[in-house]
């Protein structure tokens, strides 16, 4: 939900929350990652985009220098924080989002005071698409433009992943908030994450007659409990064992990974590597007006992370081989993996298809019926009023 009724419906939260009119109200999208998994934080490329769906923060200044952040989704847990008190670890909670973004502007020097935040959204958490950077971002929109300054979209980015690595404590790379930030509509962002480099790649999906389904398998996963972090260790320790300063230094030389002695850092590197490659492909396809043909890369790039990364996990599994059985053209896990969404790649009139094939592969597990979005890439993070 954007436009009009989302800004309203956050306004209305706001006025409950506070008694009055807020002065504005951002919105900061969630994202989908097409293709392009664990390759940000080894400098490599990612090709996510804006969903619709997100979180909207309404809010306005207060001269106390105090902020006070609610939730729409957590109205039980409000926090109440003076600037001078803003630190890792208070507050906890979804609240640790924005106070997190709070306290990185201030220690970049951004003079921003206090703020009278409410938030409201309408994407899943733990689905991995990316509902804590939207909140993050969410939260920067409004601070930055309550206090007038401008900071570039792309230094906005990296203040919110800051946030999430410092204060939150989740050591993520930069897709995810430079996706909210950066995508436009009806496209997908192609990032270099060493260069910070970015292009819009155009992803008309409906004018190709495909859609993408994201289907929420409805296992959570928690960026924070130490196996996305692990990962990340791996890639380091291979990068350091191969004498390049990351795995992007090897993208020409896909040889090298069979250097590796250890069998785990030759698999997690290999993964590096060919999703790297996958990535360029994609978007070259997708250039060349070629969208359908990139479902095999997105089947190439599931099988990658569960072989050789090994964060996906059995329901992420189960639905992709149903996506196939029911006529996809491709699909895979999206995200962090150990959890969340897979996406699907299929012909308009076959959607139908697909999705009974994973709700049988569901029902005959016995696991939870999976939920569907449809994914319409959308536009970066705005003002809505
Ligand atoms: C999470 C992180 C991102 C990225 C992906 C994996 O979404 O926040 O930075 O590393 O996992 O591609």
């Amino acid at each position: 939900m954007t436009g009009p009724e989302a800004a309203d419906q956050a306004a209305r939260w706001f006025a409950e929350c506070y008694g009055a009119e807020p002065s504005g109200v951002w919105h900061a999208p969630g994202r989908v990652n097409l293709i392009g998994e664990h390759t940000d934080y080894n400098d490599g490329f990612v090709l996510p985009f804006a969903l619709r769906q997100g979180v909207r923060a309404a809010a306005s200044r207060r001269d106390d220098g105090v902020f006070e952040l609610r939730s729409r989704q957590a109205p039980e847990a409000p926090a109440t924080v003076p600037a001078g008190a803003l630190a890792p670890g208070t507050p906890s909670g979804w609240a640790a989002y924005p106070a997190g973004v709070a306290w990185v502007l201030l220690e970049a020097g951004c003079p921003v005071g206090g703020a009278s935040i409410a938030i409201d959204a309408d994407l899943e958490r733990g689905a991995a698409l990316s509902s804590s950077a939207a909140l993050e971002c969410a939260a920067a929109l409004a601070l930055t433009e309550l206090y007038g300054l401008s900071v570039p979209r792309p230094e906005l980015a990296a203040l919110a992943r800051r946030a999430e690595n410092e204060f939150v404590g989740v050591p993520s790379g930069i897709m995810d908030q430079s996706a909210s930030l950066l995508c436009e509509q009806g496209h997908a962002l192609l990032l270099d994450c060493r260069s910070g480099e970015s292009s819009p790649v155009p992803l008309d999906l409906a004018g190709f007659g495909l859609v993408l389904l994201v289907v929420d398998t409805r296992v959570r996963h928690a960026l924070s409990d130490g196996r996305y972090a692990e990962r990340r260790r791996s890639c380091e320790e291979a990068a350091r064992a191969l004498g390049v300063p990351s795995l992007r230094d090897i993208t020409d030389d896909p040889g090298a990974v069979e250097r590796l002695q250890d069998p785990v850092l030759r698999r997690r590197a290999r993964h590096v590597v060919t999703e790297n490659a996958r990535v360029l492909q994609t978007a070259g396809l997708l250039r060349a007006g070629l969208a359908a043909s990139c479902g095999p890369l997105l089947t190439a790039s599931h099988a990658s992370l569960r072989d050789d990364f090994e964060v996906s996990w059995p329901q992420a599994d189960a639905t992709v081989e149903a996506a196939a059985a029911g006529g996809a053209l491709g699909a895979r896990m999206t995200g962090g993996g150990f959890g969340g969404s897979v996406i699907a790649l299929a012909e308009a009139a076959s959607g139908g298809d697909v999705r009974a094939s994973v709700d049988e592969a569901f029902a005959g597990h016995g696991w939870k019926p999976p939920r569907y979005l449809e994914a319409l890439p959308s536009a970066g993070a705005r003002r809505l009023r």
